[in-house]
């Protein structure tokens, strides 16, 4: 069933990974099974009792025990069989193990974020360890998103004002695709993030030295690499154009109409509470989306923000 999967199915890379393609591929070849053995009925049958001469006359037939036993019976037992299947995964898949390592998840307008127990936060990275359970702790800002990773098998809803939950065990290390499977608006197609699998070992590294591989850059390099990090660039052009919201070339130092009527200039002070307080003032012709990054950006990240923006002219 292997190659049947790779040519259907993403790679699986956790240990529910197989239960759920093996589900998957028992109902596919099981309907496969039956249309094509239906269809071969109903040619046949159509091409045995068509109508051979114009005082052919349909016999009267009211039913068949036997014949209609069988066919409420087998497809009763095959939907048995798939209930109970589907029922055991998915109970395993909504009961994480207690050893399960807890990472915090928030989704945003459009990114998502993930919350470490060292007090680590990386926006579209989310770092685990191989072989181990990790549980997220899910919840949203705004609107409903849905985090899925399809390598994994696994997908839930995130809501605002209520936790939810889902867990997973990467069987190898390597990189795999994070999506956003509910639509929240116009960039939900760029709500997007990497799970980077490490060893036990690498990724206790990696966590040691989050946040601070970056201190050694330049204030420029920096801002530019916190911009992509942080998702602003998925509606913040760089080079004019305009996605959902004012580019961040010719920004510093122009001046700025609100929807309030008044007008601002963009110097370090309005940049840095748009960053922190993005409602505060809301640009003209624009709506009012942007989730506030007080408490996952300090004010060096800001600073270098600020320093890559004035570069942009
Ligand atoms: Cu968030 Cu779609």
């Amino acid at each position: 069933m292997n190659n049947l999967s790779d040519f259907m199915l993403p790679p699986a890379k956790s240990t529910v990974a197989g239960q759920t393609d093996a589900l998957f591929n028992f109902i596919n070849v099981t309907s496969l099974v039956f249309l094509i053995g239906i269809t071969i009925a109903i040619i046949f049958f159509a091409w045995k009792y068509r109508r051979k001469s114009e005082d052919d006359v349909t016999p009267v037939i009211t039913h068949n025990n036997r014949l209609e036993i069988t066919w409420s019976v087998i497809p009763l037992i095959l939907v048995i069989i798939v209930f109970g299947w589907g029922y055991t995964g998915y109970m395993n898949k909504a009961t994480p193990p207690d050893d399960s390592y807890e990472i915090r998840a928030v989704g945003k307008k459009w990114l998502w974020e993930f919350h470490y127990p060292t007090g680590h936060v990386s926006v579209g990275e989310l770092h685990v360890p191989v072989d181990r359970p990790v549980k997220l702790v899910m919840s949203s800002v705004d609107v409903i998103h849905s985090l899925y990773i399809p390598d994994f098998r696994v997908k839930q809803d995130v809501l605002p004002n209520r936790y939810t939950s889902l867990w997973f065990e990467a069987t190898e290390t390597g990189e795999s695709v994070v999506f956003c499977t509910e639509y929240c608006g116009n960039a939900h197609s760029n709500m997007m993030a990497t799970a980077f699998v490490h060893t036990q070992q690498d990724f206790e590294t990696w966590l040691a030295n989050a946040g601070s591989a970056d201190d050694d850059l330049p204030p420029v390099e920096l801002g530019e690499v916190l911009t992509q990090r942080n998702a602003c660039t998925t509606c913040h052009s760089t080079d004019g154009s305009i996605l959902q919201a004012p580019s961040f070339q010719g920004l510093f130092g122009s001046e700025r109409p609100l929807e309030s009527g008044e007008t601002v200039v963009a110097d370090e002070n309005y940049i840095r509470e748009s960053i922190l307080n993005p409602q505060a003032k809301i640009h003209e012709g624009f709506q009012p989306v942007m989730p506030a990054f007080a408490g996952t950006l300090d004010d060096d990240q800001i600073n270098a923000i600020i320093e890559y923006i004035k570069t942009l002219e």
